[in-house]
């Protein structure tokens, strides 16, 4: 059964509770109502509540208050962590209406804990040819999928965006009595797995392949129908992306033969919304399309991060040069590529210059490392790569906005930390969708799993549902 988060105990409440919190003005602002780049165009930072700004700027340094923020929203940590040895502790002078706010996004992320379960210790085989992530995702996932199909008699199983193939190959490689059909869109991936299966010993016979785009479309029912063959299966994907997912779930509300279903999402920044062009896009369920839910491209985005797994910043020995974009990095590479960007993007709205796309999709700057040197430099390369003429802006105006708008740097770094916060309570949003949408074709024993570890694999939900009992055959329980 669904574990709710654990200050809900009804359904409806809960999904009241949490599409109305993404649909607060706050919550609009921080994830994409002003996207960060235009943070300096809009005043974003003056819109955020001024007490909460008062307090951040009180920090010796924002890098703290970043990473404040980051562990009152994290699962694993209380929402009043200790600060770690080095770091100043001002939590006891946060404006209570941040805590507030802190507590209820934390409190309407769906749990992520990994669940209780078996994993499957795979074979040195198998092990050699993955990385450690993926191997800890497969051993999970497999003994998961294989419980399923013991349990309702399932011995055909077909593995969607089936990549690689590292799922489908160990299912097939540890139970030679499966069929399994791995699809997936590209070419190069089914072949890389073909050749994996062949290295591993496994016959086509057991372990077939197709080259599809996976849309939702009849004419891949009909052959999936034909492989199956009249017996029952089950579907399962491995971080599907994007819209992927909820394709996938359709082909299991409307494919007979297929009686259950397991899938892991990921990449939301792929997810296509409802539209009037594409009435199947998100949200899926009526539940959500009845709460008027929409998600903007900042917001699927955020779905996709975990700040809780950026480096921590090192305030004793100062920012160092880590590999992601989080406070432990600041004042290095990302935050003053970001900040750049805001102050250019602040220049040409003040000068009317206009260097959007033709569909009005942000044009990628194509800036490197090597041009963030000075303000001056950074510009000049973006002006260049967006065809923007150098005698638009003259370099004395550049240093001009550099001097005026520097101190910012800061303010720009929590408003982006601000919106990547939001991961959580988004997902939840897109698992909860699925889940309802589930629900309403009429499955069983619909769940949401956190199946892996997170601080591993922050993708970790699985959703899961079996079709309607007829007979006398029990419904999945997910005693993991
Ligand atoms: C993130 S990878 C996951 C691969 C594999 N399941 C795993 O976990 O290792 C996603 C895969 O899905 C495929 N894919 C994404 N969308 C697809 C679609 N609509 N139809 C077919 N394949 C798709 C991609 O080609 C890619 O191989």
């Amino acid at each position: 059964m669904l574990a709710l988060p654990s200050s809900y105990d009804s359904l409806e409440r809960y999904t009241d509770h949490l599409c109305g919190f993404i649909a607060t003005p706050l919550v609009r602002q921080i994830t994409g109502g002003i996207h960060v780049n235009d943070a300096l165009i809009h005043d974003a930072w003056q819109k955020l509540p001024q007490e909460w700004t008062a307090w951040w700027s009180s920090w010796p340094d924002h890098r703290l208050a970043q990473q404040d923020l980051i562990d009152s929203v994290d699962q694993d940590s209380g929402p009043e962590t200790d600060a770690r040895d080095g770091e100043p502790r001002l939590i006891a002078n946060r404006p209570e209406s941040l805590t507030e706010w802190l507590n209820t996004m934390r409190s309407l992320a769906l749990p992520r804990a990994r669940r209780r379960g078996p994993t499957i210790h795979l074979p040195e085989d198998l092990l050699r040819r993955m990385k450690t992530k993926k191997s800890a995702e497969v051993s999970r996932a497999a003994a998961y999928i294989h419980g399923i199909c013991q349990r309702k008699g399932i011995t055909r199983i077909i593995d969607m965006g089936s990549g690689r193939g590292y799922l489908s190959l160990s299912l097939a490689y540890l139970f030679p009595h499966l069929r399994i059909l791995s699809i997936d869109g590209s070419q190069s991936q089914i072949a890389g797995s073909r050749s994996l299966a062949a290295s591993l010993g496994i016959p086509e016979s057991r372990l077939g392949t197709m080259v599809r785009w996976i849309d939702g479309s009849p004419a891949l029912a009909t052959e999936i129908e034909e492989w199956a063959g009249g017996e029952k299966c089950m579907l399962v994907g491995l971080h599907a992306c994007g819209s992927l997912m909820e394709n996938m779930l359709r082909y299991f509300a409307g494919v007979a033969c297929i009686d259950a279903v397991a899938v892991v999402g990921c990449c939301y920044n792929h997810m296509v919304p409802r539209s009037p062009s594409h009435p199947p896009g998100f949200p899926i369920s009526s539940a959500l399309r009845r709460r008027g839910v929409t998600l903007s491209p900042t917001a699927l985005m955020a779905a996709c991060q975990c700040p809780s797994n950026w480096k921590r910043p090192d305030m004793r020995t100062g920012p160092g040069p880590g590999p992601g974009p989080g406070p432990g990095e600041e004042s290095s590479v990302f935050s003053k590529r970001r900040l750049y960007r805001v102050i250019l993007e602040k220049m040409f709205d003040d000068k009317g210059v206009r260097v959007g796309t033709l569909d009005g999709d942000r044009p990628v700057w194509g800036t490197r490392k090597g041009d963030l040197a000075s303000f001056t430099a950074f510009a000049q390369r973006a002006m260049d790569r967006l065809g923007v003429e150098r005698d638009k802006i003259t370099t004395a105006e550049l240093a001009a906005y550099e001097r005026r708008y520097g101190h910012c740097q800061g303010q720009i770094a929590i408003l982006w930390t601000l919106s990547v916060l939001c991961c959580n309570v988004v997902e939840s949003v897109i698992a909860m969708d699925r889940f309802w949408f589930l629900g309403e074709e009429g499955a069983q024993g619909v769940d949401i799993v956190p199946i892996f570890d997170g601080k591993v694999s922050p993708r970790n939900l699985m959703l899961v549902a079996e079709k309607k009992v007829t007979g006398s055959e029990a419904p999945i329980s997910v005693e993991l």
